[in-house]
C-alpha cells in the first residue's frame, strides 16, 4: 500500500485523540520504525504519545506491548514507565477504520519528558551506573511475565545472533576477522550460555530510548522507553544491548561497562555464570548491528546516515577485539563484587599451606630475610626522579643499604606506586583523560647482577624470551605450574638473555634447577640488577611483555589475577609505605590546623612529587600543573634542588656574616633592572616584601595613605591587609582603612570604563583618591598596583595608565610600588618585569612567589634614594632574609631562566596559547575574553549580557582536573580560569590545554 494511503496528518492524530479518548491537545509528528507515532502536548501536563498502527499490524503483537506495559505499571514501583492509557471505553488497544477503509491500532501511552541519551555530554560513570540500575528495575519488574509473541523468532536477540554468519561475506578481512572471531567465540561457548536464566527482558536500551534527566550536572537516567524489541531471552543479553551502547565513543569500552554493570548488579544481582557471557553477549549484539548496516548499505547505498551510524559500533567492535575475553570477565566479576580471578581463593589457600624460602629462590645468597625498600612514588629513598634515573647512583644506594643490612635481601615493590614508571612512555588516555601505568604487581629482589635464580618448585616453561618489545627487559622466563586442581605461574624478569634463552619452551624445570642469572645493565633495560617476581593466575596471550605494572583504575583486578608474591615466602618486611590516607590528613588538618586555611577541589588531591610542569599524587598519577607561578622554572628543577641541598649541608646563617651568595643574587636581579632600580633587601615572603615597601614609603614620604586597585591582593600582614580590596571588600572583611584609597579594578572588557581608551578614565580615578587624601588634609604616601592584576582575574591595565597615575602620584609626592610578586620573573615573555610593558620605573619593586621557585624567598628593590630614607639608623634585621641557602636556590632560579632562555619560551608559547584560545572564544560565545602575557593569561566565562559565569569556571576547572590539568579561578566574579604554569611549559602542553578546554567546553553545563 503506498506510504501516502497510510499516513497519518497531525490534525487527524488531533482528531483521533479527541473521539476516542477525550483528550484535547497538541499533536506532533515522531520518528517510527512501524507505528506512526505523535507527541501530544498538553498544558500543566507531561502529555501522551500516540501510537497509530500500519494497517493490519499483528495484534498479538501490539497485546504484548500492552500487557508488558500494564505489568511493568503493576509491578515496578520505584520505576518510571511509559504508562498504558485506556480509551473511553476501558480498552488498552483502541480500533478506528481509516479513510481506505483499514483497520488500525491506536494506543495511547504517557509521556516522558527529559532528553535522549545520546544527547548528553559528557556521559560519565555515574550516569552509566544509574543506566544500569533502571535496566536492572526494569528486568526484576519484568520478572514472572509471559506472552507467546515473546518467544518470536527476531534479529536482534542476541541469543538468535547466529544467523550473522551468512552475511560475514559482506565485510573486508580486518571486519571478516573480527566478526567471525566473537561468532566463533559465541558459538563455542553456546551450550552454557543456553542455560543461562531467561525472561522477558527490555532488550534495547540503546541510546535514543534511554531518557535522562534535564539536570545538566550529574543528570541521571529515568527510564527506559520504546519496548518494541522485549523479548523472551537471556537475562545478560539485556545488560549487554544497554552496554553495547554506552560504551560507545569513548577511549576505554571496558572500562564504560563497569559503572554500568556495577548498576545493573545493584539491583537486579547477576550470577557469576551469567557475567562470564557478558564479553561475547556485547560483541555479538555489535556484530548483529554492524551486519544489519552492511545489508541495509546494499539496498540502499547512497544513504549516508547508515554509513555513520555504523561507524561507531565498529570503532567499539575494533577495540573490544583487542580486549581479552578473560581480562574483560575478570573485569566484570570484579564490578560485581566476585573474586576477579576465580582461582584466587584456590592460589590463596594453597599458598598458605605451603612454604618456600628465599634461600630456595637465590641458593648463592643465604639469606632468608628480606629488608623492605620503598620505592613508591612518595618514597624520600629513591629521592629526586634526575637521580633515581642515575643508574650508578641508584646501585650506590642500593649497596649501601645491603651494607647496612647485610644479613637480609633488599625486597619490596609489590601494589606500589612507582615514580620509576610516570614518564609518558607509561600513559594511556582513558575515559577519564591520562592515566599512568604506575602500580607495580610484583615484587623486586635487589641483588647483585648474575646471581643465580632458582626454581622453588616444579614447573613447565612457558616463557623464555629476550623481553625486547617497546623497551628492553632482559631474559624473561615464565614458569607454569600444575597444583591440586588448577595452575599458576611465576614470572622472572630482567635475567641474562643468554641465561633464559637455554631453556625450550615446554621444558619442565625441576624444583631446585637453575632458572637464570640476574642481569646487569644495559642489558636488563637498565636497571639495577634485581629480579623482578610476579605471580600469575592467568597467561592470556602474552608470549613477552607481562605487564609488570598496571593502571590504578584496572588495580582490583590486577592484584586478583597477580597475587602477593610474598604469599609464598612469607617475609615480614615487605608491605608498602604507611603514609596517611587522605581522609585521615583532612581530619587531623581540620582539628589542628588553621580553621580558615582552604583546600583546592571538591575531592583533594595529595600531591606526593613534581616534575617540570607536572605534579604526581601518592598513586603515581600525573597531574599538567597550569596554576603553580610559583614552580617557575619547574616543580623540583634539578639544579635549583641541588643548589639548595649543596649550601644546606654548608653553612646556612643570617646576613650579618659575610657570604657572597647574598651578593651573586643581588647581581643577578640587578642585571635584569634598570639602572636606578639597584639596592636590595632580601624578605621571605611578598606579605613581607611589601610590608617592608609600605614601611620604606612612610620613611620616604612621612605619609601613611595608600592608594591600590580595587580586588587588588598584596599580602597577609597587616598593613598588606589593609591595602588588599581582595580581602577587606570580600568575606570576612569590613572595608577599606581610612588611609586607603581604592580606585576601581581597571578592567576594560567588563569595568567601570570600557573599551579601548579608558587609560585616562582609570587615570582619573586615582587622581580621586589623591584629591580625597589632600582634602582630609594629608598628602600621598604611595601607590600599588600588580601590572597585571592577578586576583582581579589576570586583568590587563590599559595602555598608558600606569604611565599617567605615576605621574600624578609623584606630582602629589608620592611614591610609586610595582607588585612583581605574581608576574616577575620574566613570566611576562616580551620583558623580565611587568612594568617594563608600561614603559615606567616603580621607585620600589616587590618580588617574590618566583625568585625561590618554592622554597620562601623574596625581595625589595628600590632606588638609592629610597633605601637611603628607609636607613634611618633603625637596623634592619631579618633572621631569614638573605640566608646562604635561599641565596643559592635563588641565584639558581635566575641563571636557569636567562640559561634556558625561558623568558622567550614564556613569550614563544604564551603567545601560541593566547592565539589558541582567541580562536577558541570564537567558536565558543561562552569565552567573553582572552587576556594577559606571556605565561599569564586569563580566559573570562560570560554570557551574552556579559553577566559572569562563576558556575560553568568553577565547573570547567573541576572537569579539567578531571582530566589531570590543574587550574584555577579568580576575579571579583569568579569567572576568570588562570593560567599561569611553570614556564617551561611546552607547546606540547598548551596543545594538550586547548584540546581538553575544548572538550569540556562542548559539554552541556557549558552551552550557552
Ligand atoms: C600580588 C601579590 N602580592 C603579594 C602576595 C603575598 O605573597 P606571599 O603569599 O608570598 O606572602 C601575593 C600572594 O598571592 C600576591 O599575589
Amino acid at each position: 500500500m503506498e506510504y501516502n494511503q497510510i499516513q497519518i496528518a497531525t490534525q487527524q492524530a488531533e482528531e483521533i485523540l479527541l473521539d476516542l479518548y477525550n483528550i484535547k491537545g497538541s499533536a506532533s509528528k515522531l520518528p517510527g520504525e512501524v507505528d506512526f507515532n505523535f507527541r501530544i502536548k498538553i498544558e500543566n501536563s507531561e502529555g501522551y504519545i500516540l501510537k497509530i498502527s500500519r494497517p493490519n499490524e499483528d495484534e498479538n503483537y501490539l497485546d504484548f506491548q500492552q500487557q508488558l506495559l500494564q505489568h511493568v505499571e503493576a509491578h515496578g514501583q520505584q520505576l518510571i514507565a511509559p504508562k498504558v492509557i485506556n480509551d473511553k471505553n476501558g480498552a488498552s488497544t483502541a480500533t478506528i477504520i481509516d479513510t481506505f477503509g483499514n483497520t488500525r491500532k491506536v494506543r495511547l501511552l504517557t509521556w516522558i519528558s527529559g532528553r535522549v541519551w545520546s544527547s548528553v555530554n559528557p556521559q560519565l560513570d555515574c550516569l552509566r551506573f544509574s543506566l544500569g540500575e533502571q535496566c536492572g528495575l526494569l528486568t526484576k519488574a519484568l520478572q514472572g511475565f509471559t506472552h507467546s509473541e515473546a518467544q518470536r523468532e527476531f534479529v536482534w536477540d542476541v541469543a538468535q545472533s547466529l544467523w550473522t554468519k551468512e552475511y560475514n561475506h559482506l565485510f573486508n578481512n580486518e571486519e571478516k576477522e573480527i566478526v567471525s572471531f566473537f561468532q566463533k567465540q559465541f558459538e563455542a561457548k553456546k551450550t552454557d550460555y543456553d542455560e543461562l536464566r531467561k525472561s522477558v527482558v527490555h532488550n534495547d536500551a540503546n541510546d535514543n530510548n534511554v531518557i535522562v534527566s534535564k539536570a545538566l550536572i550529574n543528570p541521571s537516567v529515568k527510564a527506559a522507553i520504546d519496548y518494541g524489541d522485549a523479548i523472551h531471552t537471556q537475562i545478560i543479553n539485556d545488560v549487554a544491548i544497554a552496554c553495547a551502547y554506552a560504551i560507545m565513543n569513548h577511549n576505554d569500552p571496558l572500562d564504560a561497562v563497569l559503572p554500568l554493570l556495577k548498576g545493573y548488579h545493584s539491583t537486579f544481582p547477576l550470577q557469576e555464570k551469567e557475567v562470564a557471557h557478558l564479553y561475547n553477549a556485547i560483541a555479538m549484539r555489535l556484530v548483529i548491528s554492524v551486519t544489519k548496516s552492511a545489508i541495509n548499505k546494499i539496498k540502499e547505498p547512497n544513504n549516508e546516515y547508515l554509513l555513520i551510524s555504523e561507524k561507531p559500533a565498529w570503532k567499539v567492535l575494533k577495540k573490544w577485539r583487542a580486549i581479552h575475553p578473560d581480562f574483560a570477565e575478570y573485569s566484570f566479576r570484579a564490578a560485581c563484587g566476585i573474586s576477579a580471578h576465580p582461582n584466587q581463593q584456590r592460589f590463596h589457600n594453597w599458598a598458605s599451606k605451603n612454604n618456600f624460602s628465599l634461600t630456595e629462590l637465590f641458593p648463592t645468597i643465604n639469606n632468608n630475610e628480606t629488608h623492605h625498600v620503598d620505592m613508591s612514588v612518595s618514597s624520600i629513598w629513591i629521592g629526586h626522579q634526575q637521580e633515581f634515573n642515575n643508574l650508578d647512583l641508584f646501585q650506590f644506594k642500593i649497596d649501601q643499604l645491603q651494607k647496612e643490612f647485610p644479613s637480609k635481601i633488599i625486597a619490596g615493590g609489590y601494589l606500589e606506586p612507582r615514580a620509576l614508571y610516570t614518564s609518558t612512555a607509561y600513559d594511556t588516555i582513558g575515559n577519564k583523560g591520562k592515566e599512568s601505568r604506575s602500580i607495580h604487581i610484583g615484587i623486586d629482589y635487589w641483588l647483585p647482577a648474575y646471581t643465580p635464580v632458582h626454581a622453588i618448585l616444579d614447573g613447565e616453561v612457558v616463557i623464555a624470551v629476550n623481553d625486547a618489545g617497546e623497551k628492553e627487559y632482559g631474559g624473561l622466563v615464565v614458569l607454569k605450574h600444575q597444583v591440586q586442581d588448577f595452575a599458576f605461574f611465576t614470572l622472572y624478569g630482567h635475567n641474562t638473555v643468554e641465561s633464559v634463552l637455554k631453556h625450550t619452551i615446554g621444558d619442565r624445570i625441576l624444583k631446585g634447577e637453575k632458572i637464570g642469572d640476574l642481569g646487569n645493565y644495559p642489558e636488563n633495560g637498565n636497571w639495577a640488577p634485581h629480579l623482578h617476581f610476579q605471580v600469575l593466575l592467568s597467561l592470556f596471550d602474552y608470549h613477552i611483555d607481562y605487564p609488570g605494572v598496571a593502571y590504578l583504575s584496572q588495580i582490583n583486578v590486577w592484584k586478583s589475577i597477580c597475587p602477593d608474591p610474598n604469599l609464598l615466602f612469607k617475609s615480614v618486611a615487605l608491605s608498602g609505605n604507611n603514609s596517611m590516607s587522605n581522609d585521615e590528613i583532612i581530619s587531623y588538618r581540620k582539628q589542628h590546623l588553621g580553621k580558615s586555611l582552604s583546600l583546592q577541589y571538591k575531592t583533594p588531591i595529595k600531591m606526593v612529587r613534581g616534575a617540570g610542569q607536572y605534579l604526581m599524587d601518592q598513586y603515581g598519577q600525573k597531574y599538567l600543573d597550569t596554576v603553580n607561578n610559583v614552580a617557575h622554572v619547574g616543580h623540583e628543577n634539578y639544579n635549583v634542588v641541588k643548589a639548595g641541598q649543596n649550601q644546606m649541608a654548608l653553612i646556612n646563617t643570617n646576613s650579618r656574616y659575610l657570604h657572597e651568595n647574598i651578593n651573586a643574587l643581588a647581581k643577578e636581579l640587578i642585571e635584569t633592572l634598570p639602572p636606578e632600580l639597584n639596592v636590595l633587601h632580601f624578605v621571605n615572603s611578598g606579605s613581607e616584601a611589601n610590608e617592608l615597601a609600605i614601611r620604606m614609603v612612610k620613611a620616604v614620604t612621612g605619609e601613611k595613605d595608600m592608594i591600590a586597585s580595587e580586588v587588588g591582593y598584596h599580602g597577609n600582614a597587616n598593613m598588606c591587609i589593609d591595602i588588599s580590596s581582595y580581602k577587606f571588600d570580600g568575606k570576612g572583611g569590613h572595608g577599606a582603612p581610612e588611609h586607603t584609597q581604592i580606585f576601581p579594578l581597571p578592567d576594560s572588557f567588563r569595568g567601570k570604563y570600557r573599551g579601548k581608551n579608558t587609560a585616562s578614565d582609570y587615570a582619573n580615578e586615582v587622581q580621586k583618591c589623591i584629591d580625597n587624601i589632600q582634602q582630609n588634609g594629608r598628602n600621598v604616601g604611595g601607590f600599588i598596583i600588580e601590572p597585571i592584576i592577578s586576583c582581579g582575574g589576570q586583568v590587563e591595565l590599559p595602555e598608558g595608565f600606569l604611565a599617567q597615575a605615576y605621574t600624578a602620584v609623584r606630582k602629589a609626592g608620592g611614591i610609586c610600588i610595582s607588585d612583581e610578586v605574581q608576574v616577575g620573573c620574566g613570566r611576562l615573555g616580551k620583558t623580565f618585569w611587568g612594568f617594563q610593558l608600561h614603559d615606567v620605573i616603580p621607585d620600589i619593586v616587590t618580588i617574590g612567589k618566583p625568585l625561590g621557585n618554592g622554597h620562601p624567598i623574596a625581595a625589595v628593590v628600590c632606588t638609592q634614594k629610597v633605601a637611603d630614607a628607609f636607613a634611618n639608623g633603625m637596623e634592619y634585621f631579618n633572621t631569614f632574609g638573605g640566608n646562604p641557602v635561599s641565596c643559592a636556590i635563588a641565584t639558581e632560579v635566575l641563571r636557569t631562566v636567562k640559561r634556558d632562555k625561558l623568558q622567550e619560551n614564556a613569550l614563544e608559547v604564551g603567545s601560541y596559547l593566547k592565539v589558541e584560545l582567541k580562536t577558541l572564544s570564537k567558536e565558543f560565545p561562552i569565552i567573553g575574553d582572552v587576556r594577559g602575557q606571556g605565561l599569564f593569561l586569563g580566559i573570562e566565562l560570560v554570557d551574552a549580557n556579559l553577566n559572569p559565569l562563576a558556575e560553568q569556571t568553577d565547573y570547567l576547572a573541576n572537569r579539567m582536573k578531571d582530566h589531570g590539568i590543574l587550574m584555577s579561578t579568580d576575579g571579583p566574579d569568579y569567572n576568570v580560569l588562570k593560567i599561569k604554569p611553570p614556564i617551561v611549559f611546552t607547546k606540547e602542553n598548551a596543545a594538550e590545554l586547548l584540546f581538553y578546554l575544548r572538550k569540556i567546553l562542548n559539554e552541556d553545563f557549558m552551552r550557552l
